[in-house]
């Protein structure tokens, strides 16, 4: 039985992810979902939060397990004695990124493959920065997010949203 990693900022999980997550289990046995700690992104939720959504999200996926990470991805992998990373394309722009970051990890661990799965097209456009963003604006987060998510988006920005001036930016808007 394979074991496969699944790692990501998941600042929130989306229904991209769960879908995601569905079709690698499809494949491999085991499925370890590993949220990033990712400091640098200035995450809008905790790490403890994070886990925590995507274990209420996921509730119910068998041989799927969850946990949360700071440091390298490599080490994680190894600790959890994987040697396949799974990765979503959703389209070419994420393309360049995700290579550069696999043939890195292959670098620091040769044993290591990286798996690109695509999504159902239609979450092609979504990502967690969109649904942010939806999410301070008031706008519908429905058949975006699992329903814990929207309820702790709904639940930090109120139910019309909590815009903000322009010139004070947003939640983070970096890349996911
Ligand atoms: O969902 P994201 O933010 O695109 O996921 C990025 C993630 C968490 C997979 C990536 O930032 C990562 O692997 N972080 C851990 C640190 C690391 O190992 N970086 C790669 C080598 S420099």
């Amino acid at each position: 039985m394979r074991r496969a990693i699944y790692p990501g900022t998941f600042d929130p999980v989306t229904l991209g992810h769960i879908d995601l997550m569905e079709r690698a289990l499809r494949i491999f046995g085991e499925l370890v979902v590993a949220v990033s700690a990712s400091p640098g992104k200035r995450p809008l939720f905790s790490l403890e939060e994070r886990v925590a959504q995507v274990r209420a999200a996921t509730v119910g996926m068998r041989q799927l397990e969850v946990v949360g990470f700071g440091g390298l991805l490599v080490d994680l992998v190894r600790a959890q004695r994987a040697h396949v990373l799974i990765k979503g394309l959703r389209a070419l722009s994420d393309f360049e990124y995700e290579f550069q970051m696999a043939l890195m990890n292959r670098k620091l661990d040769p044993d290591l493959e990286t798996a690109f799965l695509m999504p159902s097209e239609k979450y092609t456009y979504l990502n967690s920065t969109v649904v942010k963003e939806l999410a301070t604006l008031g706008g519908d987060l429905g058949g975006l997010v699992p329903p814990v998510v929207e309820e702790a988006l709904r639940q930090r920005f109120g139910p019309q949203g909590a815009p903000r001036p322009a010139d004070e930016g947003g939640p983070g808007l970096s890349r996911d």
